[in-house]
């Protein structure tokens, strides 16, 4: 069996709490693959661990056949593995614009500081600055963010600047995007726009999705499969159909909808 993405095995403890124990999937390209689970599930770890911020203490984590665990964040991001937060990290003093060109900066050869020291190469440094302005442009474009391309972050609405941070790390050309709770503290209209941007960066960007959760609606609506966690262990995968009647996800996960 071949897959894109794989975890394998993987756990880390924090102080004697085994907060992901030994858990395994296997994502396809291309999928919408959901991660569900009660507050304090481990899911979020999981997250950290793929992106390099916690490293686990045991197991893989396969992309592109490649074992990524214990590469730096900024490494992970340049393979291809963007991420936004459950509570959102922006600029809020700089513009949509600006926050999206931030994105890039794995991509830039020269560096934002570097490049007032590059005299001698002036055109290159002001082409590359072009091409990163046409791809931020194109992603302002793609979530119909034109209007708001100079305000500050800090002045728009809360379901904006969840789309801003979308934005963001759509802004890396990720071929894989972890999206932590997108739809958290949203209105009833946001989620539904939100539900519908994660369906178009599938379908039109062709990225690979991993998502957290908790609005059932949204999961049971779009994921193309679903793993069920509670206390850092595995406790079903399967498709919508499969999991949402499974008596130990009523149980553990319908037991606690507090977020
Ligand atoms: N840096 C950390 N130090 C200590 N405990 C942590 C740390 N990060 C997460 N945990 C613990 O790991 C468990 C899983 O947390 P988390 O992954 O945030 O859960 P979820 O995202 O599913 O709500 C929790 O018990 C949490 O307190
Ligand atoms: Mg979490």
């Amino acid at each position: 069996m071949q897959y894109y993405f794989n975890v394998e095995n993987l756990s880390i403890n924090f102080g004697g709490v085994k907060a992901v124990n030994n858990i395994s999937f296997a994502v396809e390209k291309n999928m919408i693959f959901s991660i569900i689970g009660p507050n304090g599930s481990g899911k979020t770890t999981i997250f950290n661990m793929i992106s390099g911020i916690y490293k686990p203490n045991s197991g893989k984590i396969l992309f592109e056949g490649r074992d990524i665990v214990g590469l730096r964040p900024d490494k992970i991001a340049r393979v291809g593995i963007a991420r936004t937060f459950q509570n959102i990290q922006l600029f809020g003093n700089a513009a949509v614009v600006s926050n999206l060109m931030l994105g890039r900066h794995i991509h830039m050869h020269t560096g934002v500081f570097s490049a007032a020291f590059m005299w001698g190469r002036k055109s290159a440094v002001a082409k590359e600055e072009r091409d990163h302005t046409r791809k931020v442009e194109k992603i302002i474009d793609f979530l119909e963010l034109q209007k708001f391309r100079d305000h500050l972050v800090s002045s728009l609405s809360y379901g904006k600047r969840k789309l801003v941070e979308l934005g963001r790390a759509l802004a890396l050309e990720p071929k894989i995007l972890l999206l932590d709770e997108p739809s958290a503290g949203m209105n009833t209209e946001e989620k539904e726009d939100i539900r519908i941007w994660i369906k178009d960066i599938q379908e039109e960007l062709g990225v690979t999705i991993l998502l957290i959760e908790h609005d059932m609606n949204m999961v049971m609506g779009i994921s193309d499969r679903i793993f069920v966690m509670n206390q850092g262990v595995k406790i079903i995968e399967g498709t919508a159909v499969e999991v949402q009647n499974h008596p130990e996800v009523i149980k553990a996960y319908l037991g606690d909808r507090r977020k």
